[in-house]
């Protein structure tokens, strides 16, 4: 979890460039979707809480969980700075705690779901359940692999006040039959002169569109509504792009 100890970098390499149109996804998944008025979100692996200053000027009380104190430190800071209604919590989502709140939506960015067997991918469901009130909605972004002969391998510089981050995104498979993978994350940074390698891995499971399908029918405790490309209802489903499955709860 290297890569997850150093959030000002981390900030720079991966931010999204425009949070407002992907919580405008959001409010119109909520608008078309929930059977609830949303007021709480809860963000899995919230790092450092891309969206917090969205949710916050729009009315939601946020609550950003991760397992790593530096990122979530980062998070804290930029809550104090904008005066945000927000809480976290330092937890592993792999063992979420079922009493940890009620929310009325759930999601997770990039694909962080670290669960690594189905039956893991069955226990987040029902303790996702758990936290939901019924009729609340789970979404998930790039958590299902569309593209299954693809490699999974992306590199990409950002820079940002005199630092230079150099991504090296990549998924190394560990098992083909569990269809286990390391996660890779590599920065290459420049800062002012100061030259570093931060590499970070954390194991994680491909999970196929239909055998996704198969585990949230088999949960029993969420109906599947739905994946979108991109943040959009109106983009055509593909295989290339972000997509972001919608789970309600039962
Ligand atoms: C790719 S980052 C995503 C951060 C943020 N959601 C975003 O979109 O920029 C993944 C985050 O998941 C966290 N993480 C990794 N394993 C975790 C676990 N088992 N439980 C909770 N958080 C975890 C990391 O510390 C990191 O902040």
């Amino acid at each position: 979890m290297e890569a997850y100890q150093y959030p000002y970098y981390y900030e720079i390499a991966l931010a999204p460039g425009a949070p407002h149109r992907e919580v405008d996804f959001f409010e119109a998944a909520i608008e078309k979707f929930s059977r609830v008025s949303v007021r709480r979100v809860l963000e899995l692996g919230a790092g450092t809480a891309p969206y917090l200053e969205e949710w916050c000027k729009r009315g939601y009380a946020y609550c950003g969980l991760d397992l790593s104190p530096a990122m979530l430190e980062y998070a804290r800071d930029k809550a104090r700075r904008i005066g945000a209604a927000a809480s976290f919590v330092l937890g592993d989502m792999r063992k979420l705690d079922r009493n940890l709140g009620r929310f009325e939506l759930v999601y997770v960015l990039l694909g962080s779901l670290y669960v690594r067997s189905n039956a893991e991918f069955l226990d987040h469901l029902d303790r996702i359940a758990d936290l939901l009130a019924p009729g609340g909605l789970y979404l998930l972004d790039s958590f299902v692999w569309f593209r299954i002969f693809h490699q999974y391998k992306r590199s990409w510089v950002r820079r940002k006040a005199g630092v230079v981050v150099r991504t090296r995104y990549r998924a190394e498979l560990l098992d083909a039959i569990a269809q286990t993978y390391d996660e890779c994350l590599t920065f290459t940074v420049n800062d002012h002169g100061r030259v570093a390698t931060i590499d970070g891995r954390v194991p994680a499971k491909v999970f196929f569109p239909q055998e996704f399908l198969s585990l949230v029918e088999r949960s029993e405790r969420h109906e599947f509504l739905g994946w979108y490309n991109d943040f959009s209802f109106s983009a055509s489903l593909r295989p290339e792009g972000r997509h972001i499955a919608i789970l309600r709860r039962r």
